[in-house]
């Protein structure tokens, strides 16, 4: 019989721990596939980073899952880095390699499986615009143009982190920063519009299924025909999402993202395919 001390371990580094629905989500398909493993949110503060990652080298742990605030500096306590993690410039996912630790980042290929796979959105040849510029907005850039789309415009409030952005990846395809004078008429021809900025979430304290109400472009300036994303999942639908259903636009939020990027982070620690239905059906559930 098997006990508790066999049960393979997945942690998730987060400071404060607080309300991730990564435990309920991956702790759901470990126990669909009869895997015997267990997903534990540990609150882990920057001074206890490097001896937390340290102890991740036992056989008894598959790897973790790194959020706020640890993304980057966990990066040079590991051992290798794969090529998203590397361009992306975040780990979100480490592997234990029988005691090396590998660094990883799904966010990009979970952003991707989310738009083709659950969407049913094609990339390659689209022309796609992002609004905003700050980490989520990486890990888009480099899912979009690894993808394949014609050409990436970026937006941002602050126009040198949008130019800084595009010189990051400018080597894998074609992506430059939108001026205001622009933006209109460049987001009415896109195929593809997706916001990465913080506005329209909901804050903790405030309302966390309505959102702040607020949308990152005015109604007219949407796409003409595209999809429209937003990678915002609390709430399910903010204001940008509202208006694009209300001018008969095809939207997606981004809970999906988030459990693809949950999957691809399952099927590294594990070997198997994630059941994403159950997986999506707890992520659900857990965001209440
Ligand atoms: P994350 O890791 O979630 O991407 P971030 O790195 O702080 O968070 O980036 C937040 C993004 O939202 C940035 O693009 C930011 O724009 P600035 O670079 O100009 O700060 C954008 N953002 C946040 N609040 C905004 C607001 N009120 N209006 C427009 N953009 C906003």
């Amino acid at each position: 019989m098997k006990g508790a001390a066999d049960t393979k371990k997945v942690y998730l580094l987060a400071h404060p721990a607080g309300h991730s629905v990564s435990p309920a989500m991956h702790n759901a398909a470990f126990e669909r596939l009869g895997i015997d493993a267990h997903y534990q949110a540990l609150d882990v503060p920057a001074d206890r980073l490097a001896a937390t990652v340290e102890s991740l080298r036992s056989a008894a742990v598959l790897g973790a899952n790194v959020t706020v605030p640890h993304k980057l500096a966990v990066m040079p306590l590991l051992d290798s880095l794969s090529d998203a993690a590397r361009s992306v410039g975040a780990v979100n996912t480490i592997v234990n390699r029988d005691g090396e630790l590998h660094g990883d980042n799904t966010d990009a290929a979970g952003f991707t499986r989310a738009l083709v796979d659950d969407a049913g959105v094609s990339l390659r040849g689209k022309k796609a615009v992002m609004l905003g510029a700050g980490g989520a907005a990486r890990a888009v850039a480099y899912a979009l143009l690894t993808a394949g789309v014609a050409r990436l415009d970026v937006y941002n409030r602050t126009r040198e982190r949008a130019e800084q952005l595009a010189g990051m990846f400018a080597h894998i395809g074609t992506i430059d920063p939108l001026l205001d004078d622009n933006l209109h008429d460049t987001v009415r021809g896109a195929d593809l519009l997706v916001n990465t900025t913080t506005v329209g979430m909901g804050h903790v304290r405030n309302d966390l299924q309505e959102g702040d109400g607020a949308s990152p472009l005015p109604l007219h300036s949407l796409p003409q025909r595209g999809f429209v994303c937003d990678i915002i999942y609390r709430p399910r639908k903010t204001k940008l999402l509202k208006d694009a259903e209300a001018q008969g636009l095809a939207t997606q939020n981004g809970l999906a993202m988030l459990v693809y990027q949950g999957a691809e982070s399952f099927r590294r620690w594990t070997g198997r395919d994630a059941p994403i239905e159950v997986m999506m059906e707890a992520a659900d559930r857990g965001l209440g």
